[in-house]
């Protein structure tokens, strides 16, 4: 299958070298039956950059900037975790994600413009290189109706459609750093062309298969 993951940035910042091998090791293992491209977020670097750069009046797209730098940082952190099974630096376009894919070598990514998150990059992505699944894994253990952080009554959907994920979306804001499961742009070409995507906490690598073979507990948009 083509695959397209979506890794938060915070399920890779925090972890020491040797747990980050570990996880580099379960994207290698998957890039043995799969054609992996992995999308980077940019975590607690982006957000404290970016909280920075707002205290001292940056405009919203110097901040969004900001933060695809922070993505950029993340991305070549886990190229240099996958040493020789990853393309050598982050892909800087889409037609360029997809000439550096080849059999066993994973294309890692960051962000592309402002204006949206690295999940719109891996939708985007999802799209033009005609993947099998998008699969998005994060802090959070699925698409829920509210924010589980903030609102206790928040319930965790184990399916939903493509259409349902995109009004949920869209009552989310688009400010620079703002922190929803799946932003709207990404919502939007999810379900302009139906990509099967799936949801799931990031923080256990096992899940990154579960995600794209079955048995995840997360939430499944079709
Ligand atoms: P992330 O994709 O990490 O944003 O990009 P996020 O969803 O807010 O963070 P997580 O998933 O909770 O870790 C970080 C910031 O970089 C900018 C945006 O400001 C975003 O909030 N960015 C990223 C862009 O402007 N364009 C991109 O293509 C990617």
């Amino acid at each position: 299958m083509i695959l397209v993951y979506s890794l938060g940035g915070s399920i890779l910042a925090g972890r020491d070298a040797e747990s980050l091998k570990e996880y580099a090791q379960a994207l290698k293992n998957l890039s043995e039956e799969h054609q992996i491209f992995v999308v980077v977020g940019g975590g607690k670097i982006a957000r404290e950059y970016i909280g920075k750069a707002r205290a001292l009046a940056a405009s919203e797209a110097f901040c969004d900037l900001l933060g695809i730098g922070a993505t950029k940082l993340n991305a070549m952190l886990l190229i240099a975790a996958l040493g020789r099974a990853a393309a050598p630096e982050p892909a800087e376009s889409y037609a360029g994600a997809l000439l550096a894919s080849a059999p066993g070598r994973i294309v890692v990514l960051g962000g592309m413009q402002p204006g949206q998150t690295t999940d719109a990059v891996a939708a985007l992505l999802a799209e033009y290189a005609r993947a099998d699944k998008l699969i998005v894994a994060t802090s959070v253990d699925g698409v829920y109706s509210a924010d589980p952080e903030v609102d206790s009554r928040a319930v965790k959907f184990d399916k939903m459609t493509c259409r349902e994920l995109a009004s949920l979306s869209m009552e989310t804001t688009l400010s620079a750093g703002s922190r929803s499961p799946v932003d709207p742009l990404a919502a939007k070409i999810i379900e302009r062309s139906s990509i099967p995507t799936v949801v799931v906490y990031g923080g256990d690598a096992e899940n990154l298969k579960r995600a794209a073979e079955g048995g995840h507990s997360g939430t499944e948009i079709s």
